[in-house]
């Protein structure tokens, strides 16, 4: 019969099973650590208010049309999805002006990494990316026993020319983290354009692109339609966990040419982008005012949450032009997360990113961005400003 309980008899032991039945790659991992959650913080230190600034997500919820697709696909949620996401795929297509073939879904754009990181890497193999930037790309060739060679940010931004260095003939990806994450700062459409004059042919760049929509800055140049299309040996991937409010949901898409697309294909799981994802990312297509609308407001709030953050002696990398801010503090920015933490802002510590005398903060509302306000002031105390 079934334990009622949930718990074992203290008189079973499950079996034993050794540190050593697992791959070494997968022992030795440090897994990816996710920003606190709100409920956990309010549970832990009996806050009344809790404000999550800490994972990059959009302030905002579903589109009103996706809130409705959610809804309506809920009766049938008994079926399995549709595992080749035919809607979804074609609608993107069309989008981007690209063929069917050349696009692929996956769980978030990081099931997009760990899918390409499958299709590409075998043990011993490289892949490039800058550092501090976003886990996954490192993680998720640790896990097959590939090699990440991280190369260091020149000034709070990814230095393509030095990475260009560090490719050697086991290269197989290289990463460009655009905006980067955690810093918030792009490369120039000059930069990227010499970047992939000198690459050498057997590499494949694949250009993490999860805040296109936010970015408004003429020199941030679209990699589907610029580089993808112009022949480059490209990846591009998107996501619908950004502006479009959906990260719960766990989808994001690539765009790339057709043999990329059908390795993905044979890499991913049969049902990995569920009804309700796909559902409500056809029917946030279509909203392109609400996509302006955040837009907008984002970069309103962006140069408010600069001004915050100066205001309390933490100077932001910039030009940032995402919906983030990345501070280096000069030392462990544990304490600091601690104590904004007390007062009910959760901001990110960025060790797992390579960064760990840095936090980043998510740009939210006014509203949030002002108890931010407040939480540093308790925190920090207003430092004078120059001039
Ligand atoms: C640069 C970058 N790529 C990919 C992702 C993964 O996003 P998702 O898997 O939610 O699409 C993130 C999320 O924070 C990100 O910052």
């Amino acid at each position: 019969m079934a334990e009622q309980s949930g718990e074992h008899p203290s008189d079973q032991r499950l079996a034993e099973i050794a540190d050593t039945f697992f791959r070494p790659p997968v022992r030795d991992l440090v897994p990816y650590e996710p920003g606190k959650p709100v409920e956990e913080v309010q549970r832990e230190l009996g806050l009344e208010r809790v404000v999550k600034l800490a994972s990059n997500e959009g302030p905002f919820g579903p589109f009103p049309a996706a809130l409705e697709a959610i809804a309506r696909c809920a009766p049938e949620l008994n079926r399995y999805p549709d595992g080749g996401a035919y809607r979804l795929r074609a609608a993107l297509a069309e989008l981007h002006g690209v063929p069917f073939e050349e696009v692929a879904v996956g769980a978030g754009s990081d099931g997009l990494v760990d899918g390409l990181s499958q299709a590409a890497l075998d043990p011993g193999d490289e892949i490039v990316c800058g550092w501090p930037s976003f886990p996954s790309y490192v993680i998720d060739a640790r896990k097959l026993g590939a090699t990440p060679k991280t190369v260091p940010l020149r000034e709070q931004r990814y230095d393509l020319g030095a990475m260009l260095g560090a490719i050697t003939s086991r290269t197989k990806l290289v990463y460009v983290c655009h905006p980067n994450n955690p810093t918030g700062t792009m490369n120039t459409r000059a930069e990227l354009d010499a970047y992939f004059d000198g690459v050498p042919e057997h590499v494949l760049t694949v250009l993490d692109q999860a805040y296109f929509e936010y970015i408004d800055d003429p020199d941030y140049p679209d990699g589907i339609a610029e580089y993808l299309k112009a022949g480059r040996r490209v990846v591009v991937l998107r996501t619908f966990s950004k502006i479009f409010g959906l990260a719960g949901l766990r989808v994001g898409y690539a765009v790339a040419a057709p043999p990329v697309v059908t390795a993905l294909g044979k890499v991913r799981r049969a049902f990995d982008i569920t009804t309700p994802a796909q559902e409500a990312a056809l029917a946030s297509l279509g909203d392109i005012r609400e996509v302006e609308r955040r837009r907008l407001e984002n970069a309103a709030q962006r140069p408010e949450v600069e001004r915050i953050l100066q205001e309390h002696g933490l100077e932001p990398a910039t030009p940032a032009v995402a919906n983030f801010l990345y501070c280096d503090v000069g030392e462990d920015s544990r304490p600091l997360f601690e104590q904004l933490l007390r007062e009910g802002v959760i901001v990110r510590p960025t060790h797992g990113f390579g960064g760990p005398t840095a936090i980043r903060v998510t740009v939210g509302t006014a509203d949030e961005n002002a108890f931010l306000g407040e939480a540093l002031d308790r925190v920090r105390g207003t430092v004078a400003t120059a001039g």
